[in-house]
């Protein structure tokens, strides 16, 4: 599945390298993962989520508060399976790996064989996967440029990161499933209500900018839950985007509490790349998802 990044030929995995037919290399670390991020794809030195925010995410997710979401697109896959006994899957902008090696575990304990892969733009993200989740393939690489050869996937999962259409076109089987997960109109919103004077309540629905797939579903998945750590409030914090925008009065009331019950909401979409598709034109613009 995975193809050199500077020519797109097969690689392969010859001891601590993958070695492409072109004989371009490049060296898995000694945490296994592989960087093949080229310079010439990289909108600054280090891309993509830092440590500080990998951190806060995994200690968080650890907790198992967002259990309920991964329960969620586990289930997903496992409807969409339809009898295939080997499966593979590509999660883009992974992150540090929770949801991916849940999904992993997932397909061991039903008997699926399964060849999955992480990549995510971030090198501490991967890393941080890399050290964690032994079964999985983790790739430094961008959601732009997947190195992944053609129609090779059964199913592609994209949580809270970069939405580019023609990539998932591409790498995607005819047949095969996307699978999309944006915050709901809910989402965090006690926690927002506390850091913002004005909330506002929206959503984005990635329907219309994936109009080139079949949409299957929306699956709405909605639960509250009461963080009760001051630590996991903190970093709850620390792994959203608000980070960035914040009142520092908000912050300071929200990082006082000790325990504080909020609402987690997520929509999951699932697409499907109809078996009559032909070669896709590049015509799409790339769009966020959360
Ligand atoms: C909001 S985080 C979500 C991480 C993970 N999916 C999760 O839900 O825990 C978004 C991730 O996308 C990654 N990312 C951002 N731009 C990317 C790109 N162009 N290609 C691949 N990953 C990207 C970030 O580094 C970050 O890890």
């Amino acid at each position: 599945m995975i193809v050199c990044p500077v020519c797109s030929k097969k690689m392969q995995k010859i001891e601590r390298k993958y070695i492409c037919e072109g004989n371009h290399n490049f060296d898995i670390s000694k945490f296994n993962h592989v960087n093949l991020l080229l310079s010439s794809q990289k909108n600054s030195k280090l891309p993509g989520d830092n440590k500080e925010m990998v951190l806060s995410r995994k200690n968080y997710l650890e907790k198992g508060y967002y259990k309920g979401i991964s329960d969620a697109i586990n289930e997903i896959v496992n409807k969409n399976l339809k009898g295939l006994k080997e499966v593979n899957i590509l999660d883009i902008g992974c992150g540090e790996g929770y949801y991916t090696s849940r999904l992993k575990n997932n397909l061991d304990d039903l008997g699926v064989e399964s060849n999955i892969i992480g990549i995510d733009i971030s090198k501490e993200a991967i890393i941080s996967a890399a050290k964690s989740y032994k079964k999985i393939e983790w790739i430094v690489a961008s959601a732009s440029s997947l190195p992944i050869e053609d129609e090779s996937l059964d199913f592609i999962v994209c949580m809270f990161a970069k939405i580019i259409p023609e990539e998932k076109m591409r790498t995607l089987k005819k047949g095969g499933k996307l699978i999309i997960v944006s915050t709901g109109e809910n989402h965090l919103l006690q926690l927002k209500e506390i850091v913002y004077e004005t909330v506002r309540k929206d959503y984005y629905s990635p329907v219309e900018d994936l109009n080139i797939f079949s949409h299957l579903e929306t699956l709405n998945v909605k639960y509250d839950k009461e963080i009760l750590e001051k630590d996991s409030i903190e970093n709850l914090f620390n792994m959203t985007p608000y980070r960035w925008r914040s009142p520092q009065s908000g912050v300071e009331k929200l990082f006082s509490l000790d325990k504080l019950k909020t609402t987690i909401e997520v929509n999951i979409d699932v697409f499907e790349k109809n078996k009559k598709n032909k070669t896709f034109i590049n015509l799409f613009s790339s769009k966020k998802c959360n």
